[in-house]
């Protein structure tokens, strides 16, 4: 079965082709990151034109990659939540109007699905059920229980950030270029991650909270440059010299790792009989983590980030598990739908 998989749910515009929820035949992704590291972040409205310009060509481009005509696709799939209004309503007006122009069915996908899904793609060894998934990315931070295919259970969750947000923010303090987590990454590279001590949030069970850690880091960053807290956080990286943005670098990124092993062994404790672990979004992408997450799996590192192939993944069993198409005339986009719904 051959589905055509398309993502846009924040800046990037993504299309590929995947053979039976795990052989990619294509893999088209258009990062919008070139525009947005001017600004430190994503501007929903210019993120929606960007979409609208390549969303086609890439299409194309994944359908010619595939060497597939309309006649070999199965099924469309597309994210249909959560993310930004309008590159949602881009990515799900195209699927949409595919859908009903070539008679293909439609199916809806959300996007935390789609990432855990991308560990099914490419060769890769067994993962067996029960699973714990870890679900990192720029707008979530959550554990997942996964009994068998498309079954989840939220078992802890961000009270306020998320950590890739989180990565995002503390770099721009530091004055490192959009998206934070690769710039954080490559910065701590040079850095002493024992140099600043910063604090673990203090919340029991399996919940996470970011947004602690991330004034953490600027209040640590005003005192090492003997500057007063009302000292505004977007002139500090004037100050900072380079080993002190590597040192920062190094510190935030163990502390942010090390908070996200410390909930996983709990959530192994409260779920023993667990015999997966997955790693999936953008900030699955850290190598640092890689390496001390043992035994974890981890979707390649290409596959991390959004992409189409992990929305035709996801679509591929959540069809194996009975799932129903969506009618292209009536699908709709709920940006704040949850995973489990
Ligand atoms: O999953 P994703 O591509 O988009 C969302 O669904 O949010 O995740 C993007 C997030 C960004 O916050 C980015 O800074 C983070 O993933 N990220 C990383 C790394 N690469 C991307 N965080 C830490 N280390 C990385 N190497
Ligand atoms: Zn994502």
């Amino acid at each position: 079965m051959k589905i055509l998989g398309i993502e846009t749910s924040c800046d990037e515009t993504a299309a590929a082709v995947v053979e039976n929820g795990k052989k990619i035949l294509s893999n088209v992704v258009v990062s919008q990151i070139d525009i947005f590291a001017e600004y430190g972040g994503v501007i929903p409205e210019v993120a929606a034109r960007s979409h609208l310009e390549v969303m086609m060509p890439v299409v194309e481009k994944a359908m010619k990659d595939a060497k597939c005509t309309w006649d070999d696709i199965d099924a469309i799939a597309v994210t249909y939540a959560p993310g930004l209004l309008g590159s949602l309503l881009i990515g799900t007006l195209t699927a949409r109007t595919l859908a009903i122009l070539h008679d293909k069915p439609l199916y809806a996908v959300h996007h935390l699905k789609s990432h855990v899904y991308a560990n099914w793609l490419g060769d890769r060894s067994a993962i067996s059920f029960p699973l714990l998934a870890m679900v990192i990315s720029g707008g979530h931070t959550q554990i997942l229980y996964m009994p068998e295919h498309d079954k989840f259970d939220i078992i802890g969750t961000t009270r306020d950030d998320a950590i890739g947000e989180c990565f995002d923010k503390v770099a721009k303090i530091l004055g490192l270029p959009y998206p934070g987590g690769p710039s954080i990454a490559k910065a701590a590279k040079n850095g002493d991650e024992n140099k600043y001590k910063l604090p673990h949030p203090k919340i029991d069970g399996l919940d996470f909270s970011f947004s602690g850690l991330k004034t953490a880091v600027l209040r640590a960053v005003q005192k090492e440059l003997g500057l007063p807290i009302s000292h505004p956080s977007h002139d500090l990286k004037n100050h900072l010299s380079d080993k002190q943005v590597a040192d920062f670098a190094a510190s935030f990124e163990k502390t942010a790792i090390d908070i996200l092993l410390e909930k996983l062994s709990e959530a192994k404790k409260q779920h023993p009989d667990a015999k997966s672990l997955v790693f999936a979004g953008g900030v699955s992408a850290n190598q640092k983590l890689r390496e001390k997450a043992e035994g974890a799996v981890f979707p390649e590192p290409k596959l991390s980030g959004d992409n189409g192939a992990m929305v035709a993944a996801a679509a591929y069993y959540e069809i194996q598990a009975g799932k129903q198409p969506t009618d292209p005339y009536k699908l709709n986009i709920y940006p704040r739908i949850s995973i489990d719904a």
